[in-house]
């Protein structure tokens, strides 16, 4: 589903030589018990490695039947969690139900300065339930991160380390003590560097931003 994602990390992990040094998480996307399987396997193989750190269940599909595959492998030492994703706030109360139910480690989901439905119970039931939380769609696409750009930065954004509007949607997103990663999606090298950025330092408390969330609104 993304392309050559998994041969190009396999590659550069390979040439580096630091898959030692890697977390993996990617994601098994099919219905059906042999079909999951066999898409699993050729991540293994297009990864170079016998070991997966996260395997989520994308969208949610046929996850029944991955789970029980995951729970199996988990049990067998292929990989090391489980976790299940969604993208969307219609898929907010399916993945509520599954963090209340099923024994999930990892859990993604969509948050952003323009997307905060999260806030409502998943993010707290995740910190209930000791699962970690993977963030997607942290520029909420993108689109919203065009029209910023437009604009002066805050001069309150220097105060937390921030040097532009990518690095403070994403510190905004960090600020939930509930998340652990937060995945923006990039085509570019330069604005990679710039979003890992966004990772240094200590996020600033969620009461930071109750007065500034208006900077954002277009
Ligand atoms: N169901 C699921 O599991 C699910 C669904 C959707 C997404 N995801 C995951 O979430 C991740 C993010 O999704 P996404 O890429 O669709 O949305 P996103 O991270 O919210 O936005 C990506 C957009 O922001 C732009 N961008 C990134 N950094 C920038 C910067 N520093 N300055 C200006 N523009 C910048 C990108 O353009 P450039 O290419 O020009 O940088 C791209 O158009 C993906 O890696 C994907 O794996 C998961």
């Amino acid at each position: 589903m993304y392309g050559t994602a998994e041969q190009v990390v396999g590659d550069a992990l390979k040439a580096s030589n630091s898959r030692e040094m890697a977390f993996i998480a990617t994601k098994v996307w099919t219905q059906g018990r042999e079909q999951g399987i066999a898409q699993m396997e050729r991540s293994m193989a297009l990864l170079y490695t016998s070991h997966i750190e996260l395997m989520q269940i994308h969208n949610l599909l046929d996850w029944r039947t991955h789970l029980r595959t995951l729970t199996e492998w988990k049990e067998a030492g292929r990989i090391s969690y489980i976790g299940a994703t969604h993208y969307a706030e219609e898929g907010h109360a399916a993945l509520e139900e599954i963090m209340r139910t099923q024994p999930i480690d990892f859990v993604q989901f969509n948050y952003s300065v323009a997307s905060r439905q999260a806030e409502r119970r998943l993010l707290a039931l995740a910190t209930e339930r000791g699962i970690a939380v993977i963030i997607n769609l942290p520029f909420g696409g993108g689109r919203l991160l065009q029209t910023l750009h437009k604009r002066r930065l805050p001069e309150w954004a220097a105060q937390i380390g921030c040097t532009s509007w990518g690095q403070l949607m994403l510190k905004f997103v960090l600020s939930q003590p509930a998340v652990t990663c937060v995945i923006p999606g990039t085509s570019s090298p330069d604005h990679m560097s710039e979003n890992a950025a966004a990772g240094w330092g200590v996020p600033p408390e969620p009461d930071f931003w109750k007065n500034r969330m208006n900077v954002f609104a277009v």
